[in-house]
């Protein structure tokens, strides 16, 4: 992957978190990621555009009646782009910076409606254009739907950055090939992880061994930790150990995406 700087737009640092499989920890990365920022001193939005499979309000502690209005909604031309927004700031205790979330909505007809439906990648920028023009927004964190279809191309198209995650499994490691390839043609700069690599596996070997079979280097490899999975996904897991692996890890990627925002 390119590690050039491309910024697409003016406005904030879009970072769209992203892999070809499911469940390699994208909603938690862009949780965990967004909180480390906002803890940095950032204003930061994070956005749930995985409309067909919403999570990262539950992992943001948040119920359907705090989400009055939603993405999907936006979408449907039923509200502005900033009304959905929700200030997470005091809620999760941040004692620095600012985070806002953008939800989406989890109500199956709200689903079927906006996919069916679609949306265009000029309505996508203007929403994120408003919001960050409210909120002051320095980045824009985008939680985004595995593989490859609509939604994927348009956060693609218009983030700054992608953050490609990848677990070790073999389907995994293809797939991650799939989404470099397509980084590459986007010119799109890109960051790798590799997570939930299981206990007993040389992490250092596989940082070796991804890094010479996709010529980019991995940022971080991030072990499976159960602590993390028993979390079962109710809870920004930094929020309540900060001094865990998991957030030393997570402050790593959050060094390298500022040096990156910092340089466009
Ligand atoms: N490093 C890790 N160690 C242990 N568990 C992890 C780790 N990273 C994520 N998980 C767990 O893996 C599960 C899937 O994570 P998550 O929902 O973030 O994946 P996802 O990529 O967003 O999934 P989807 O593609 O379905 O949206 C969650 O239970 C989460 O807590
Ligand atoms: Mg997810």
């Amino acid at each position: 992957m390119t590690t050039s700087n491309t910024k697409s737009t003016d406005g904030p640092f879009k970072v769209a978190i992203h892999s070809f499989k499911g469940g390699t920890g994208k909603s938690t990365i862009a949780a965990n990621l967004a909180v480390s920022l906002a803890l940095e001193g950032r204003n930061v939005g994070v956005m749930d555009l995985d409309l067909a499979g919403p999570g990262l309000h539950v992992l943001l502690e948040l119920k359907q009646e705090d989400m009055k209005l939603t993405l999907n909604d936006f979408f449907l031309d039923k509200c502005s782009a900033v009304e959905p927004v929700i200030d997470l700031t005091r809620r999760l205790g941040l004692k620095k910076g600012k985070l806002v979330f953008v939800p989406a909505s989890f109500r199956a007809d709200d689903i079927v409606r906006v996919l069916s439906k679609g949306y265009e990648i000029q309505n996508f920028r203007i929403a994120i254009q408003e919001i960050s023009r409210l909120h002051n927004l320095d980045c824009m964190i985008i939680d985004t739907h595995p593989g490859i279809d609509k939604s994927t191309l348009v956060a693609m198209g218009v983030c700054d950055m992608i953050v490609l995650i990848s677990r070790i499994d073999s389907q995994d490691i293809l797939g991650t090939g799939v989404m470099i390839e397509i980084a590459n043609t986007l010119k799109k700069p890109g960051l790798l992880l590799a997570n939930m690599i299981p206990p007993g596996v040389d992490r250092e070997k596989v940082k070796q061994r991804l890094e010479t079979l996709f010529n980019s280097p991995v940022t971080e490899v991030i072990p499976f930790y159960t602590e993390v999975l028993r979390a079962l996904s109710t809870e920004v897991f930094i929020l309540k150990n900060p001094d865990h692996d998991f957030a030393r890890r997570l402050k790593n990627v959050v060094e390298v995406l500022q040096t990156s925002a910092r340089a466009t």
